[in-house]
């Protein structure tokens, strides 16, 4: 993605051609950038050849699922919908794992009814519901622990996940009792220690900490885990300058651990993987003089893009067509939405906009589109994907008449 004569490509194509042809809000996604993506982790990682299972929750396209699945990784899903469609995608059950809080008798019936590898339970409830399940079908079902290793990840409140005050994983001392209960079990074989411990973590510290956490706790086990699923929550740099996470590092961290282990790593990466493969163009409707700022007013909305109403995350917006108009201005950038949280980014300093311009929303490939609703009775946009510089709807835009 860049810029040919002051104008944004995304894999030469013209984002303008795109808008014009496909109509905006837009969703569009980078082959090419997937791929670097998972190459350029399957290689920081390769010393510990871990099994890669891709984050559904992060972008649950089925096309998209389906090249992910090309490039050799598994599935991480956290609901019956999700196992479904990574299984439609072409993901085989022995490369999926199954976490979350709240999985319900439907969904643990499917999984083992489909061999998943592993389901990765977060309770003792869980866990004696799997096994009362397992015994009704007469299986053996392989299982994961979930901890919660009490680890702060470092990054916003709302998206950690590894701290006692979290619903996440079970402590240190369940987890103990439940290897205990499960090593009596007929029914369940438990192969996997999961953890997962936030997500946009841009530090290796947090990591280590984790790892010292498990390498306590398996000592006390005195168990062989055949793997370790450590989550994903590999950070991006959102603001095109920031220092991000060093994965040679964790894999360093990574390989010192495994001495003398004998377990296999998984690792559950959604947005390192897709985040920065997306963008979402978008079209000033209006601009709107306030009382101290002008509101640039565009089609894109909350409801397409939520990550800054709810969380109050940062994306780059940058023009499709750069001016030379010297005069700069300060912009709110905002959607229609009746919401004063419908609000994607102040920018000062933004070369001077008009009316019909397009603009795009960077790194919006991750959470963008599967967190998106149809708050306002809005209909969900259009999903495109450009490979080897052709490109593919891989998502209609949404209609009114299928939402009325
Ligand atoms: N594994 C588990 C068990 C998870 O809960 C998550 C994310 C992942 C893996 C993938 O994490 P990633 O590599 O993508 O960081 N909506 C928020 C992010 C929520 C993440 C939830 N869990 C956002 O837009 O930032």
């Amino acid at each position: 993605m860049k810029y040919r004569k002051k104008n944004f490509l995304i894999e030469n194509v013209f984002a303008k051609k795109l808008a014009t042809k496909h109509a905006t809000p837009l969703y569009c996604y980078s082959y090419k950038k997937i791929k670097q993506n998972v190459l350029n982790f399957k290689e920081n990682f390769k010393n510990i050849n871990p099994l890669i299972c891709f984050s559904v929750k992060s972008n649950p396209n089925k096309i998209l699922l389906n090249e992910i699945k090309r490039l050799g990784l598994g599935a991480d899903v956290v609901s019956l919908g999700e196992l479904m469609l990574a299984l439609k995608s072409g993901i085989k059950a022995d490369k999926i794992v199954f976490s979350g809080v709240g999985k319900t008798v439907k969904e643990i019936d499917f999984a083992i009814k489909k061999k998943i590898l592993l389901i990765n339970a977060e309770s003792k409830s869980e866990i004696l519901n799997i096994e009362k399940i397992a015994k009704t079908k007469n299986k053996i079902v392989n299982i994961g622990i979930r901890l919660n290793p009490n680890t702060d990840a470092n990054t916003l409140s709302q998206i950690s996940t590894g701290k006692k005050e979290n619903k996440f994983g079970v402590s240190e001392k369940i987890f103990l009792d439940l290897v205990k209960y499960t090593k009596k079990s007929k029914n369940l074989k438990l192969k996997c220690l999961s953890v997962h411990i936030g997500s946009q973590i841009l530090n290796h510290k947090p990591y280590e900490k984790m790892i010292r956490v498990l390498n306590r706790l398996i000592k006390k086990t005195n168990f062989h885990f055949e793997y370790i699923d450590l989550g994903g929550g590999m950070g991006i740099d959102y603001k095109n300058n920031q220092k991000i996470l060093n994965l040679k590092k964790y894999s360093k961290i990574i390989e010192k651990f495994l001495k003398n282990k004998n377990s296999k790593i998984i690792f559950e990466p959604g947005r390192s993987i897709i985040a920065n493969s997306g963008v979402l163009i978008s079209k000033i409707i209006y601009i709107k003089e306030g009382y101290k700022k002008d509101f640039i007013i565009l089609d894109a909305a909350m409801n397409d893009l939520m990550r800054p109403a709810l969380y109050g995350a940062e994306h780059r917006i940058i023009p499709v067509k750069k001016n030379n108009n010297k005069s700069k201005k300060d912009y709110e950038f905002v959607g229609p939405v009746c919401e004063s949280t419908d609000k994607f980014s102040t920018i000062r300093n933004f070369q001077k906009l008009k009316e019909n311009d397009l603009i795009v929303i960077c790194d919006v490939g991750a959470y963008g589109m599967s967190l998106s609703s149809n708050y306002n009775l809005r209909p969900k946009a259009k999903e495109i994907l450009i490979k080897n510089s052709k490109t593919l709807v891989i998502n209609k835009r949404q209609t009114l008449k299928s939402l009325i």
